[in-house]
């Protein structure tokens, strides 16, 4: 905390060497590390001040992925750091308790920075989140899983090309937990907690347990769910967040994996984006004699407070080849001017047969209203900045514009396949 009461983070962004399996070193990206980066966490109302160093030998950023703040605090294309400087940004947080995280947002290459290691998780906490039975000691019970596929080259270095045959972009045939392949997490409470961040370029995973059996999910990408709900699969796509809990008796071992998938691809772009694979992620052990966790609470959080009659807007978004609205990103061309304090429907189709997007937003959190018409399911009935859109399907969300205005710096909003990010399907708005 500095002398004006703000919580300060100093993160460096690096280059480095890390083992994924052990015996075998690979040069990667880190903040503050060699490969991936801390944990940030702050609660709500607090000021924060992150200085972030560039020493990796190019240009680069940092975005704060879920994050409600001004545009040019956001980490965007438009605040490059040169190798050597330091970007200070600062913002007040004032957004409900959630998993978000940061990563590299340049135009052309965040695809490759991601892919490279550059990505952490930013926890942030509030009044009621501490209340309501979650375990939430963190690296005791409760755990952030970043979740990334890599592929390696015959020297151990991180192999880019991306081959002939890429809908979903850069596609590894190993992922790592965390950097580590076919690591295990020791379990000594009765229940512990998953913060799941799918934080590869263009791999989807269907997180489940490998025993079948169900978990709690308790939080999507922007907060905790009105209610706990069992389920046994959630998908997450390149982006996402999702929070379980997991039950263990003393003594079991359970393994997370990611299941094959039907993520709405006909069988070629299905077997390219890597639906039908199957991955064990992480098995946790739990010790023969486990503490006692808290009872989790039957209202987690209240439910997200936007209506689609309180829209004063509705907005088009076609996803087609590499573009949005049959253009591509353009850095001097403002896409969107939305009023501040306004509430608005956006609504994004996926209009390419076999290729799967997704949609993400900047500044907001916001709420799907229905996918082809019909209401999302309860795992998606919570605050969303990232949601996947299945070809040839039309998703409506609503979302209020609150706080920050700006006419000269835009916000992004894109699909979160890093590869088609890169390619142009990106577009830019400001709030005025
Ligand atoms: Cu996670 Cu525009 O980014
Ligand atoms: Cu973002
Ligand atoms: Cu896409």
């Amino acid at each position: 905390v500095d002398g004006e009461g703000r919580r300060v983070f100093d993160l460096e962004v690096r280059e480095g060497s890390h083992e994924f399996t052990a015996g075998r070193s690979t040069p990667t990206w880190g903040v503050n590390g060699d490969y991936l980066g801390p944990t940030l966490r702050a609660s709500r109302g607090e000021e924060v001040l992150v200085n972030v160093t560039n020493d990796v030998g190019e240009p680069t950023t940092l975005h704060w992925h879920g994050m409600h703040l001004p545009a040019r605090m956001d980490g965007g294309p438009h605040q490059m750091i040169d190798p050597g400087e330091t970007w200070s940004p600062t913002w007040r947080i004032e957004q409900p308790a959630a998993s978000l995280w940061y990563h590299p947002h340049l135009h052309g290459s965040t695809q490759e920075h991601v892919y490279r290691g550059v990505a952490g998780m930013f926890l942030l906490d509030d009044e009621r989140s501490g209340q309501v039975g979650l375990p939430d000691e963190y690296g005791v019970d409760d755990f952030p899983l970043v979740v990334q596929d890599k592929k390696f080259a015959a020297d151990g270095t991180l192999d880019t090309d991306e081959g002939m045959v890429a809908p979903s972009g850069l596609l590894g045939d190993t992922v790592a937990v965390n950097g580590t392949v076919g690591g295990y997490l020791d379990v000594t409470t009765e229940k512990v907690r998953l913060r799941l961040l799918n934080g590869s370029g263009g791999r989807f995973y269907d997180f489940g347990l490998a025993d079948g059996g169900t978990v709690t999910m308790v939080a999507s990408d922007g907060g905790l769910l009105p209610a706990p709900l069992e389920i046994d699969r959630v998908l997450l796509s390149p982006g996402e967040r999702a929070e379980i809990v997991v039950e263990m008796a003393p003594g079991e071992e359970k393994v997370l994996r990611s299941h094959p998938t039907d993520l709405g691809l006909g069988a070629w772009d299905s077997r390219f984006t890597g639906a039908e694979d199957t991955f064990d992620l992480v098995q946790l052990r739990a010790a023969e004699s486990l503490a006692p966790s808290a009872e989790i609470a039957a209202e987690l959080a209240p439910a997200p407070d936007l209506r689609a009659e309180d829209a004063s807007e509705t907005r088009r978004f076609r996803l087609s080849g590499n573009n949005i609205n049959g253009r591509r990103m353009d850095m001097d061309r403002i896409d969107e001017v939305v009023t501040v304090g306004d509430t608005e429907i956006w609504e994004v189709s996926n209009s390419n047969g076999g290729t799967p997007h997704n949609f993400h937003v900047h500044d907001v959190q916001f709420r799907v209203l229905d996918l082809e018409g019909t209401p999302p399911p309860p795992e998606l009935s919570g605050w969303k900045d990232t949601l996947y859109i299945r070809p040839n399907t039309t998703a409506r969300i609503v979302m209020r514009f609150e706080d920050y205005t700006d006419p000269d710096y835009p916000y992004m909003f894109h699909c979160h396949l890093l590869q088609h990010e890169d390619r142009g399907m990106m577009g830019q708005f400001v709030v005025v």
